[in-house]
């Protein structure tokens, strides 16, 4: 049985989260999506929120498995007996960061490759920060994000929640 990891931040998982994931799992006989503690940045949900979010948008996906862990990407890999960890490539601007990532994280877990998906094109300059900001500044994020995910974005703008 081939395991794979994506771990990302989630903050929250976008669409083009959601593309990775259900092409991913097509791809593998498992895959766990698991959301880590990036340290540069500051969350806007808990890691508990982020994973029940992601829950909520992959149900349809029987292969796919929740999680959430606060450590070394690459010892979580081996825990759990993975093969590959799955990333999303957006532009060029993404590469050095994730081959840097790959590199290390290799070095750290020799059994563990990267496997990368190239972003759908619509998709091409989504991501979290990017939902966040612009919901921040009253636009619409209905474009971004499934509908669950942008109630939860706006109630936590709006402070409800
Ligand atoms: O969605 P993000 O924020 O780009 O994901 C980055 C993430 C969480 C995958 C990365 O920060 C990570 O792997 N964090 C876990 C700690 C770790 O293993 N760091 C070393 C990576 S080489």
């Amino acid at each position: 049985m081939k395991t794979a990891i994506y771990p990302g931040s989630f903050d929250p998982v976008t669409l083009g989260h959601l593309d990775v994931i259900e092409r991913a799992s097509a791809l593998f006989d498992r895959l766990i999506v698991v959301v880590m503690h990036n340290q540069t940045k500051k969350p806007m949900f808990t890691a508990e929120e982020r994973a029940a979010l992601l829950r909520r948008v992959t149900g349809h996906l029987p292969n796919v498995e929740i999680d959430c862990f606060d450590g070394l990407l690459a010892a979580y890999a081996a825990e759990r007996g993975a093969c590959t960890i799955v990333k999303g490539l957006r532009a060029v601007s993404d590469f050095e960061y994730e081959f840097q990532m790959a590199l290390a994280n290799r070095k750290l877990n020799p059994d563990v490759d990267t496997t990368f998906l190239m972003t759908s094109a619509e998709y091409m300059y989504l991501s979290s920060s990017v939902v966040k900001d612009i919901a921040a500044h009253g636009g619409s994020i209905r474009d971004f994000v499934s509908p669950e995910i942008e109630t939860e974005i706006l109630k936590r703008m709006r402070k409800e929640d």
